[in-house]
């Protein structure tokens, strides 16, 4: 067992920890819509790629465990410590019998559901191939450098008719401030360049039907949801809060200079007293992929 957090990107530090639970609570319409339209129901078991601290897996478990002994949901995730939060989380929420969160590297999920097989077994589930009816996959395929293996892992785990549900990025580059800003640009920039420069890709769902098609997956819905944030509203505070966390990283990595950032930085304050301006929000893509 690891016990060493690795470098993830936009770290995994509590500040963080606390961005993906309100990022969770603003994008948990567009993923609850999502997991219907994949047909989630009670009783299924659900794969959550790349889970973080759990909040989608908490709702997940919710749904799947309703009047339910047999719903549960996995969690992977490469961080300790969001791994140890989901299962806490669980804990506390009562779930805990229908969540296990899992130490691993989504592209290697095959492996990393057989390392917790005996905590599976000891929950009546013993972790099988072809076991899970729905897998979901949220901001996490744009941050691995081999999402090839990722889409193929879930694909191995999935009954044949299991749906893969994803929420990512194409064209994350499109985002940008109404009116236009050259200290957001650079901004913007700088944020891809970092994430590609670890084997991301903020242009990732461009590459995911022809991964799904290859994997046996059958793409049944493809769609964008693209919104805009006015300072005050509650969206806002996406932007806000990733700008205000990301900013002095892009620095320490050497992707933005000091004083860029700073310009930045008192540019967005000043913006977001303006009730004229607007954010262009990052394109965030649905898909869902059939297992033929
Ligand atoms: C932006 S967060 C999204 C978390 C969660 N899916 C959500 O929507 O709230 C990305 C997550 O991917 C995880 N991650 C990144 N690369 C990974 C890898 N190769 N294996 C496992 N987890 C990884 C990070 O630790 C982090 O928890």
């Amino acid at each position: 067992m690891k016990t060493k957090e690795r470098e993830y990107v936009l770290g995994t530090h509590d500040a963080e920890g606390q961005r993906l639970g309100l990022q969770h609570r603003l994008w948990s319409d567009a993923a609850h819509a999502l997991w219907r339209r994949a047909g989630i129901r009670p009783g299924q078991r659900v794969r959550d790629v790349g889970c973080g601290p759990g909040f989608a897996a908490f709702d997940l478990a919710q749904v799947v465990s309703a009047n339910s002994d047999a719903g549960l949901v996995v969690g992977v995730d490469e961080s300790p410590r969001y791994v140890a939060q989901a299962a806490a989380g669980a804990a506390a929420r009562g779930l805990a019998k229908h969540v296990v969160a899992i130490e691993g590297d989504v592209q290697k999920l095959g492996p990393a559901l057989a390392s917790r097989a005996k905590d599976l077994r000891a929950l009546g589930r013993p972790p099988f191939r072809k076991a899970f009816d729905l897998a979901w996959a949220r901001w996490v395929l744009c941050f691995v450098p081999d999402p090839d293996a990722v889409v193929a892992g879930v694909a191995a785990l999935l009954k044949p008719g299991g749906r893969f549900a994803v929420h990512d990025y194409f064209a994350y580059e499109s985002m940008t401030h109404a009116p236009k800003a050259p200290a957001f640009t650079r901004v913007i920039e700088a944020v891809a360049k970092s994430w590609r420069s670890r084997g991301g890709d903020p242009d990732i769902v461009g590459r995911l039907p022809a991964l799904f098609r290859k994997h046996g997956l059958d793409v049944t819905h493809l769609a964008v949801d693209h919104r805009v944030a006015r300072p005050g509203d509650a969206m806002f505070t996406w932007p806000d809060t990733f700008f205000r966390g990301y900013v002095p990283l892009l620095v320490q990595y050497g992707f933005l200079k000091q004083p860029e950032a700073d310009a930045f930085l008192a540019e967005w304050n000043a913006r977001s007293k303006n009730p004229d301006v607007f954010v262009f929000l990052p394109p965030v893509f649905e898909v869902i992929g059939a297992k033929r």
